[in-house]
């Protein structure tokens, strides 16, 4: 059996998701950047001190890995910062592009070495990167960045097809986490619950698609 990668699990979605896996069996691997007490009590492997949106850290990552072979890997790290059109900053339109977009290719492009075949991807993205779902407006750099991972996704589904790598953007719901301000519709535990079905019922045959996490198909 290979081994399951989550990032950024150090709390939120990602704890939730690191508890729910190793629940069922999978040998998790967390790479975070801050380790937490929540994540130590779980007994998984933690590669902590990784700010996932600088490549260095991706080498640390797949030195770590070794030789074992990744069955399972699911991009979570994310980031939600400003989002008003008067004033959301340079630089956090920049960091959550680097974060929620680009670390899910690059990261993806790194540890392909030791990716198994077959193996599955979850993207974490969000149905605020859904254009046509758009009907609020602001949150540019938020929305940018989902978008771009959303087409990203398609063409490491693609891509990835002939090494029997399936690809799903999974939306997680409206989750009460510190990104949310604890505000939501879904505990992290319900939401981890019901993307880990969307992983499980993740191929070849649909990979490439961008999911609710009830299974509801979204709109791009
Ligand atoms: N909550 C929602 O309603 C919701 C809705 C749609 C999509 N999502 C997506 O779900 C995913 C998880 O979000 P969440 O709600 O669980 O948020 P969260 O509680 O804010 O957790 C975010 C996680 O990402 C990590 N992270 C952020 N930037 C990083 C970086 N540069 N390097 C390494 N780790 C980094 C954080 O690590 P640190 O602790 O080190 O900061 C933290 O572990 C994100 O991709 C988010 O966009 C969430």
């Amino acid at each position: 059996m290979g081994i399951t990668v989550i990032t950024g699990g150090g709390r939120g979605i990602g704890l939730e998701l690191a508890r729910q896996l190793k629940g069922k069996g999978h040998a998790v691997l967390v790479a975070c950047r801050t380790r937490t007490a929540e994540l130590d009590a779980l007994g998984v492997e933690i590669v902590d001190g990784l700010a996932l949106d600088e490549s260095r850290s991706h080498a640390t990552l797949l030195a770590a890995i070794g030789d074992r072979k990744v069955d399972v890997l699911v991009h979570n790290a994310g980031l939600l910062a400003g989002g008003k059109f008067e004033s959301e900053r340079e630089e956090d339109i920049a960091a959550q592009f680097r974060i929620n977009a680009m670390t899910p290719v690059l990261l993806t492009r790194a540890l392909l070495p030791a990716i198994a075949q077959p193996a599955k991807i979850a993207i974490i993205t969000s149905r605020m990167g859904s254009i046509s779902d758009n009907s609020s407006g602001g949150y540019y750099g938020y929305r940018m960045s989902k978008a771009a991972v959303n087409a990203a996704g398609v063409s490491l589904a693609h891509d990835l097809r002939s090494r029997e790598i399936a690809v799903a953007l999974l939306h997680p719901g409206f989750v009460r986490t510190r990104m949310t301000g604890g505000q939501g519709h879904l505990e992290p535990a319900e939401s981890a619950r019901l993307l880990i079905e969307r992983i499980e019922a993740l191929t070849l045959e649909n990979t490439g698609g961008f999911w609710h996490c009830d299974g509801t198909r979204l709109g791009w």
